[in-house]
């Protein structure tokens, strides 16, 4: 049986193998809290882009799934990026091809691509912008008013952020609505459905319920906010509310209660909302990462030059 290495030398070996590479430690708020503990910066998908895009640091840790690994590496091409646990993937990043996008603009020339971050490389260099689930409303907002817009991967934030922006023409890809989604989702938001949102919030009836835009419509037009995981970290503190209901993955009550230990944080449903893939990395993972500098994620020029053009779309508003 594998014995990991005491967790105390660990942690000394993590300080040290950081402060010699001058590597950062970035964490998404999903992860497991011993590596949120020793990360330098948290934050949701757009907070870790903006954060690697601005860093000195020569080597970037990347502690969440692959396209976010990527994401650094698509900014940062003269950085080593590390991606602690190989198998950390996003399923719904997948549900999609750079060749599925290519097929789509061949049929319709004049589609306007807005892709999800949680999408592979290949699929941000053949779109014209990214968005996060923070900026999905201002990117869609601002696309030409003139094109019809493919939204992909994820339909349900594709759904919910359309119907925010005052846009009604929305319908499944393929078909010839104004905003086309991709029928691709999360499949542990998807998991969550109105009856569990009802049954927690019968049990906790002062509660705000504050959802992740992953979420189906349905749910999403039930709660008190849908935001991001970093909308969900400020919400609370926004509202005199001292209860809430959590419908995003259980990683994040951890955050949410160590910021506000005077409010109470319920899950939607603990038992459903969990992706594995962010589970994966522990703290070991970053100590092998550190000291094994391993795995590096690397992104081809000829991808990572048009996925950047898409990406810095995004972040230059
Ligand atoms: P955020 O950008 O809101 O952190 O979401 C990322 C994600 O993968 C949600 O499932
Ligand atoms: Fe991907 Fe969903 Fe996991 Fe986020 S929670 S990384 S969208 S599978």
């Amino acid at each position: 049986m594998h014995t990991p290495p005491e967790k105390s030398f660990m942690l000394t070996e993590i300080a040290r193998l950081r402060g010699e590479g001058n590597a950062i430690i970035l964490a998404h708020n999903y992860q497991l809290p011993e590596v949120q503990a020793v990360a330098d910066l948290t934050g949701d998908s757009l907070g870790l882009a903006r954060q690697a895009a601005e860093t000195d640091a020569e080597v970037i840790v990347l502690c969440g799934v692959e396209f976010m690994a990527e994401t650094a590496a698509i900014l940062c091409p003269d950085r080593r990026v590390l991606l602690p646990e190989l198998h950390a993937g996003c399923p719904m990043a997948d549900m999609i091809t750079a060749d599925d996008v290519r097929e789509a603009k061949e049929k319709t020339p004049e589609l306007y691509v807005v892709t999800y971050v949680n999408s592979t490389a290949e699929v941000k260099a053949v779109s014209d912008v990214c968005c996060t689930s923070a900026n999905a409303v201002e990117i869609l907002t601002k696309a030409p008013a003139d094109r019809p817009v493919l939204f992909c991967p994820d339909r349900h934030l594709g759904e919910w952020a359309a119907l925010q922006v005052g846009r009604t023409d929305i319908g499944l890809y393929p078909g010839k609505a104004d905003i086309r989604l991709w029928p691709g989702f999360c499949p542990t938001h998807h998991r969550l459905t109105l009856e569990d949102l009802r049954r927690v919030k019968k049990a906790h009836p002062e509660a705000k319920v504050m959802v992740h835009p992953e979420c189906r419509l349905e749910v999403c037009e039930s709660a008190d906010v849908t935001t991001s995981t970093s909308g969900m970290l400020t919400y609370p503190a926004e509202v005199e509310a001292t209860e809430f209901i959590v419908g995003t993955e259980v990683g994040m009550l951890d955050p949410l209660r160590r910021m506000y230990p005077a409010k109470n944080f319920y899950p939607a449903a603990a038992e459903k909302m969990v992706c594995w893939n962010m589970k994966v990395t522990d703290l070991e993972s970053v100590y092998n990462s550190l000291a094994q500098d391993r795995y590096q994620i690397a992104v081809p020029r000829e991808i990572a030059d048009p996925a950047r053009r898409a990406i810095q779309r995004m972040l230059s508003g």
